[in-house]
């Protein structure tokens, strides 16, 4: 029997609504492991099928920015992508995808996504990095939620992300 061929290049991807330290421990890991990482942004959050709270443009440019700033390898590459996650990974010619996993509570949705996956894509594979025990709280929606009320999520996101979430909620409240 051949050998299967070795993964060099995976993608780390997700919704990044926004962007947050604990995604970009994730990435870093994910760099560690593998020599080609992509990072892909979802153009729409499917969870709870409601919007999301930054534009694709604006939540690919946060991640960019927030890669330089944390000082993490220059060669990750962050691309948006629409329709399935197999078919963009195949296209990218990508052999895994790496997502990291908290609680208990992302078991069940992650472990249905990857055999979804698995059923549609069987060379690509599931990997998964347990968070890193200070961000096993931390979700793009806790950061949305404190932030639109006003209060400090500096030690939750990258500070370009922090900047970001002061001007969006800043600039909503005094619409309102
Ligand atoms: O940050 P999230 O919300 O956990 O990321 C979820 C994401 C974007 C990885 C997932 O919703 C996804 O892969 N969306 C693309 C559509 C797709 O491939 N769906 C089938 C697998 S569930």
């Amino acid at each position: 029997m051949a050998a299967e061929p070795i993964i060099s290049h995976v993608v780390v991807p997700g919704t990044f609504d926004p962007v947050t330290l604990g995604h970009i421990d994730v990435i870093r890991r994910a760099r560690r492991l593998f020599p080609r990482v992509t990072v892909a942004v979802a153009a729409s959050a499917n969870k709870n099928g409601r919007g999301t709270a930054f534009t694709l443009e604006e939540r690919v440019e946060m991640i960019r920015e927030a890669l330089r700033v944390e000082g993490l390898p220059d060669d990750i590459e962050v691309a948006p992508f629409r329709g399935l996650l197999v078919s963009f990974c195949h296209e990218l010619g990508a052999g895994g995808v790496v997502k990291g996993l908290r609680a208990m509570t992302d078991f069940e949705y992650e472990l249905q996504q990857a055999d979804l996956n698995s059923h549609m894509a069987p060379d690509l594979e599931s990997i998964f990095v347990m968070s890193s025990p200070e961000y096993g709280y931390v979700s793009s929606s806790i950061v949305r939620e404190i932030a639109a009320m006003g209060s400090d999520v500096s030690i939750l996101v990258p500070a370009n992300v922090d900047e970001r979430l002061r001007e969006h909620y800043g600039a909503e409240a005094a619409q309102a």
